[in-house]
């Protein structure tokens, strides 16, 4: 097991040692997928589409979408997380261990790349062009990316134990999260060879980059969600 694997593992393995590994409906990315993802004019709804899921965690975004509609493959850098997920989710997911910043062989030919709050989890640079290119890779022509992440704002503040430097979060000397500017992130998609088909910043949503608290905060980092084209 790699150094970068080890750190999600090791989250998940103690969770399920303390009986705490349950799968939590992330609320904010399922509202992304029904009300932005599947109403847009970018996405042929018409035929079954072949999605997969990035960063799934303990279970799928999916579980509750018909099996009619869609082809799932979820998948999850953390074995634990994925042995968790296959256990207690829906028959019609195709889990899978895979980390997507490692180089992809084959042409996945998926009509959309879901991220599931993966991308603010990877720190270095290195890490963000590989995602990048693997989501390239992994999608048929004209297929599309969505994101999910948090990007800063003037007011953003954290707790004492986390540090925010150069647009990282850092907790007990661990870079856990990336949280850039819009406009950086927009760059960012764009210098990826994407064409950005949708974007919109939430001032109001957040999402909580603080495992220890359920209830955001109005200095939490704001939302951004962005649907866009592979080239
Ligand atoms: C913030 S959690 C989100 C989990 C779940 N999607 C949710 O929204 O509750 C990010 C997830 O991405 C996974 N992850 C981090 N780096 C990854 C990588 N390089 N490849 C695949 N998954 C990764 C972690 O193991 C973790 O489950």
């Amino acid at each position: 097991m790699t150094r970068k694997n080890n750190f999600y593992q090791a989250i998940y393995q103690e969770k399920a040692r303390n009986n705490e590994l349950v799968y939590k409906k992330p609320d904010s990315l399922i509202h992304f997928l029904e009300h932005d993802i599947y109403k847009s004019p970018f996405l042929d709804m018409s035929s079954k589409l072949k999605i997969l899921e990035i960063g799934c965690g303990a279970g799928s975004v999916f579980n509750q979408q018909s099996n009619d509609k869609y082809q799932i493959t979820a998948i999850d850098i953390s074995e634990a997380a994925i042995f968790h997920a296959k256990k207690t989710s829906a028959g019609h997911i195709n889990f899978k261990v895979m980390d997507i910043t490692d180089f992809q062989r084959e042409p996945g030919e998926y009509d959309l790349l879901f991220d599931s709050h993966c991308l603010h989890c990877l720190t270095d640079q290195t890490s963000r062009v590989n995602f990048f290119k693997n989501a390239s890779q992994l999608l048929k022509p004209g297929g599309m990316l969505t994101l999910e992440a948090m990007v800063n704002h003037s007011r953003m503040t954290f707790d004492d134990r986390f540090t925010y430097q150069d647009n990282i979060l850092i907790e007990n000397n661990k870079d856990i999260r990336f949280i850039p500017h819009s406009r950086e992130l927009e760059e960012e998609v764009l210098r990826n060879g994407f064409e950005i088909c949708y974007l919109r910043v939430f001032e109001t949503l957040k999402i909580i980059p603080d495992s220890q608290r359920s209830e955001a905060l109005a200095s939490d980092p704001d939302v951004m969600r962005v649907m866009a084209k592979r080239k």
